[in-house]
């Protein structure tokens, strides 16, 4: 099963830079993306990031040269997957447009063309019965940014071939990736679920009073080396995408997640993290 060309699904904020990753390596990429708009912010996109490693000597014009032609956004979805030997699926996170597309997807690529989902928390067996041979189905979850970001989790279902995991496998690693195999499907593969763990207990000792939001990252930052602090960290992926995760949740199990009060009182007074100039800790307002 061996990749060569490869179909990227959805040009937003994952498609773009999985695509343009691969093309880097160098892989022919096809994009598409259902909205004219988002295809043509890709193009601008990829002009600028292309330029702007000219203009920092990462890139020379000769491999910027190779990578644009290497590297095509495309008008129709028949166009992106039809000769695809993996298609990666990076649509918005609703399960019945990530459905509609693995059917048309399935109807319009090859059988034997392995079929990957970047979804953060669907597993592939949501799509199973949606696609033709799902034995070539599987997530593989890259991380933002992806052109930066090294990991990315290949998790099979009962339904995935050993074959396609190793074709992925392989795919990652090539691309510049590090990949890492996930054996039975779980909510959340490994990195964000460990992330959650962090994140819960976090939340948990500055709501029932053990210490400050500010200690608890520097005892983060100071004592186990991470880069920043699990509320630093909110900040900058936003505290109200935080919000989002946590009531998800709460209408799940009916248990309400720790820091769930701190977390809506400061959405409802506008402290959003970096993006609003204020969350847990103060930012000039961008
Ligand atoms: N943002 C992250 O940090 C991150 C990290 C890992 C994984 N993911 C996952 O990657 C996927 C994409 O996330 P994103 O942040 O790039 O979202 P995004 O909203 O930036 O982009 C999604 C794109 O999908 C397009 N789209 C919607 N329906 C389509 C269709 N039928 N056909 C083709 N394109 C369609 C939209 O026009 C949009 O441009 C999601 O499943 C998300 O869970 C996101």
């Amino acid at each position: 099963m061996e990749i060569r060309r490869v179909a990227v699904i959805g040009g937003g904020l994952m498609g773009r830079q999985i695509g343009l990753n691969t093309a880097i390596y160098p892989y022919e990429v096809k994009l598409f993306d259902l909205i004219p708009e988002v295809r043509d912010a890709v193009k601008k996109w990829e002009d600028e990031y292309l330029a702007g490693r000219i203009a920092k000597g990462r890139m020379t014009p000769e491999q910027v040269g190779g990578i644009r032609s290497r590297f095509s956004i495309v008008d129709s979805m028949a166009e992106a997957v039809v000769d695809a030997d993996l298609v990666i699926e990076a649509v918005v996170e609703r399960k019945e447009v990530k459905k509609a597309v693995f059917a048309e997807i399935s109807s319009l690529a090859r059988e034997d063309a392995v079929l990957a989902t970047n979804s953060s928390y669907m597993v592939s067996s949501t799509f199973k019965d949606d696609v033709k041979n799902p034995s070539r189905l599987l997530n593989m979850h890259y991380f933002n940014p992806a052109l930066v970001m090294k990991l990315v989790e290949i998790c099979r279902g009962e339904h995935t071939s050993d074959k396609a995991v190793d074709a992925a496998y392989a795919f990652a690693e090539s691309t510049g990736k590090t990949p890492v195999r996930v054996e039975k499907e779980i909510d959340g593969f490994l990195a964000n679920r460990i992330l959650t763990a962090i994140n819960n207990e976090a939340r948990k000792l500055v709501e029932e009073g053990y210490c400050s939001y500010e200690d608890l990252d520097k005892a983060c930052e100071n004592g186990l080396g991470h880069p920043m602090g699990p509320f630093r960290l909110c900040d900058l992926t936003g505290v109200d995408l935080a919000l989002d995760v946590m009531t998800r949740r709460y209408n799940e199990t009916g248990i309400k997640p720790a820091g769930f009060d701190m977390y809506r009182k400061m959405v409802e007074e506008g402290r959003l993290g970096r993006k609003s100039g204020r969350g847990f800790y103060d930012y000039e307002k961008k």
